[in-house]
Parts: C-alpha cells; sequence; structure tokens
C-alpha cells in the first residue's frame, strides 16, 4: 500500500537531496487544501485554505525542519539549537529525536504556548526560556551555532526555506495553476519568502502560468515589515508571531516587490473574530496566529483589493490544539462555560430545546 513518504523523498527531483543524504522524515507535507465555501461567500472569491495544522507535530514547520535535521545529520551534526515562540521547538525537538540528535531550543520564558511547551518536553528537547523575547532568543542561538558544536535550524538557515517551499508545489497540483493571491501569517517572514521561491520554480518549469500576490500579516503590535522599524517590544496574543525584527526581512521585501504583495498590521481583535469565523463557519481550527491569514483576507476583501471571482489561497500555519484557550473565550472576554445536566433524558431534551418526535 502506498502511503505519502514526507517531502524530501515526494519532491527529491527538487530539493539537495543526494543518497548520501539520510532522509530524517515523520511523513510531513501532503496537507489538505480545502474549499471554504463560508470565506468564498463572505469575499466572492474562490477561497482555498491550506491546513498546515495537519503537519506531524502541528504546523508548517516540519516541511523545513525534515530537510533541515536530515542536512545536520548529513554533515555529522550531533547536535542542533534554535531560538522559537514554540513551533519551530516542537518540530525540531521531534525530528532532532527521530534521528537520535540532541535538540536545544530556546524560548521567550511564559510567552510560548503550553500545546508547543509540553511538545519540546515530551519529545526531550534541552529546553531553555530566557529571560528575553524571540528576538533575544534568536541572537543568542546564531551567537552560539556560530561559536560551538552546534547547528543552526532556525529559517536563517537556508535549508528550512528549501523544505517550506514544497507547499506552493502541493497548491500548485491541486488548483493546477498557482492562485491569484497567497494570504499568509508572517513572522520572520521565512514561510512568505519560501511560499515565493515555490511559486516562482513553478512558474519557472512552465507547471503554473503565473505567480501569485504574496500578501502577509503581522500582528498590529508586532509589525514591522509594515511599519519599517525594528519594534523592541512586540506585542500581540498571536504568540507565534511575536517578533520584532523578522530575520528574513530582506528577502521578503524582495518577494513582494517580485509578486506585486503587500505587508498589511492586523490588530488582535480582528485576528480573535476571524479565528472564530474560521472555527464556526469552515470547520478549521487554528491558532490565533494563523487566523491571520483570514483577517487579512476579510480586510483587503473589504478595502477593495480582492476582486470577486479571484482565486485565492490562505496558509493556516498551526493546529488549534496547540493554543486552545481562545477558544474558550466568547467575542465579549466571557469564558465559556458548557451546561451541567443530570443523567436524565427528558432534561437534556429539555436543554437542547428538541420537541419529542
Ligand atoms: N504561524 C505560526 C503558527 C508560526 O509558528 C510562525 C512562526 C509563523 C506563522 C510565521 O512564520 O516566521 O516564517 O514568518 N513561528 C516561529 C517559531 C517563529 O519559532 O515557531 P515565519
Amino acid at each position: 500500500a502506498h502511503q505519502w513518504r514526507g517531502v524530501l523523498r515526494e519532491y527529491a527531483d527538487r530539493l539537495d537531496v543526494t543518497d548520501a543524504t539520510p532522509v530524517v522524515t515523520l511523513g510531513e507535507g501532503g496537507t489538505p487544501l480545502l474549499p471554504a465555501p463560508a470565506l468564498s461567500e463572505r469575499t466572492g472569491a474562490r477561497v482555498f485554505v491550506k491546513y498546515e495544522g495537519m503537519n506531524p507535530t502541528g504546523s508548517f514547520k516540519d516541511r523545513g525542519m525534515t530537510m533541515a535535521i536530515s542536512k545536520a545529520v548529513e554533515h555529522g551534526a550531533k547536535a542542533v539549537i534554535c531560538a522559537s515562540t514554540g513551533n519551530t521547538s516542537a518540530s525540531a525537538a521531534a525530528y532532532a529525536t527521530h534521528a537520535g540528535i540532541t535538540a536545544a531550543v530556546l524560548v521567550p520564558e511564559g510567552k510560548i504556548a503550553m500545546g508547543k511547551l509540553s511538545q519540546a518536553i515530551a519529545h526531550n528537547a534541552e529546553l531553555l526560556q530566557v529571560q528575553g523575547n524571540f528576538d533575544d532568543c534568536l541572537d543568542i542561538a546564531r551567537d552560539l551555532a556560530a561559536n560551538y558544536p552546534v547547528h543552526l535550524v532556525n529559517s536563517v538557515n537556508n535549508d528550512r526555506i528549501e523544505g517550506q517551499k514544497t507547499a506552493a508545489f502541493e497548491v500548485v497540483e491541486v488548483l493546477e495553476d498557482a492562485p491569484d493571491f497567497h494570504f499568509i501569517p508572517v513572522g520572520n517572514a521565512g514561510n512568505y519568502t519560501a511560499y515565493t521561491r515555490g511559486y516562482r520554480e513553478e512558474l519557472e518549469r512552465g507547471i503554473s502560468t503565473k505567480l501569485p500576490r504574496m500578501f502577509g500579516f503581522q500582528a498590529a503590535g508586532s509589525a514591522p515589515i509594515v511599519r519599517g522599524e525594528v519594534v523592541s517590544h512586540p506585542d500581540t496574543i498571536a504568540s507565534a508571531i511575536r517578533i520584532g525584527n523578522p530575520a528574513s526581512w530582506k528577502l521578503a521585501l524582495e518577494a513582494r516587490e517580485a509578486t506585486d504583495g503587500y505587508f498589511g498590521a492586523i490588530d488582535d481583535d480582528a485576528i480573535l473574530a476571524a479565528h472564530r469565523i474560521l472555527s464556526r463557519e469552515v470547520g478549521i481550527f487554528v491558532e490565533p496566529a494563523s487566523a491571520i491569514s483570514v483577517a487579512g483576507l476579510l480586510e483587503r476583501s473589504e478595502a477593495g483589493a480582492v476582486p470577486r471571482g479571484a482565486t485565492v489561497v490562505l496558509t493556516v500555519t498551526g493546529h488549534g490544539l496547540k493554543d486552545p484557550q481562545w477558544a474558550l473565550r466568547g467575542p465579549d472576554g466571557v469564558e465559556a462555560s458548557p451546561t451541567v445536566v443530570p443523567v436524565d433524558v427528558d432534561e437534556i431534551a429539555g436543554v437542547l430545546g428538541l420537541g419529542r418526535s
């Protein structure tokens, strides 16, 4: 029987993998591209959601990590290091342990979601909570990798971008062309850069006929690219993208230029509103950072920037179970408290408002 073999094997001809590369895979990639009728109805566009929460550790990072860890092992690395807002550390921990090497991860103290913290612990990473923010963690990780025998697996490592570009290949394969627009969350802008590269390669090979306009979104309190300056104290409930000095800033500006793209900022209330729409109307559960793709689409559609009938792909980057607390809070900020009922059919029917059939 055939099963999806992970992105290195599925796209071996499109990546720098040779017979000398030990393939470290947990079966990442091959994620669903789902039509989202509720979003099509709201915008008049043809909207699809690339559901990256379906990867083995629950985020798109696995596409880059299979490549980064495989190449690290190929080069003899015994230990890898990364800075993370949670997903990269979860992924690095899982892939490193699968390869039999050590992952050291630096996360901002008290600022990563519980699900992600538990993943790094479960996979036996050397987990350090740094008394600083993500940008501080990345500075330290780069410094350690430059001066000690540890291999850096943040997206400043090109192997990460290479692995992540495969998501664009999958989109083109399903749609049989590139979309008109691609909406995506932006933190370090590694994934924005990776999709752009993937779409470019598809165009160059004649597999697609166009480049999508790449529309990236940052949280309003953490929007250095939109503001054009480093944000020294980034803030947002979307902890995955609480980043003030994006590692791939320059590459992202080039990608925007090349695709007639856009960077926008979305406030936390709009992120949470989009999170509810995606959960309640589409049936896709994501972490808050991922919902910014939806919020970005709604905002740009409202602004008249997305023509009716345009084909739009939204990447939703991480699974809702990583950071479930936001689902429990209503629009009014009140915590949901499920009704308690006795073991009594009639009473439960009454609470459900059911009349006898
Ligand atoms: N969405 C999620 C769920 C993420 O975890 C991240 C980044 C992004 C979007 C942004 O992607 O950085 O390539 O622009 N998370 C990193 C981490 C920073 O450490 O897990 P980007």
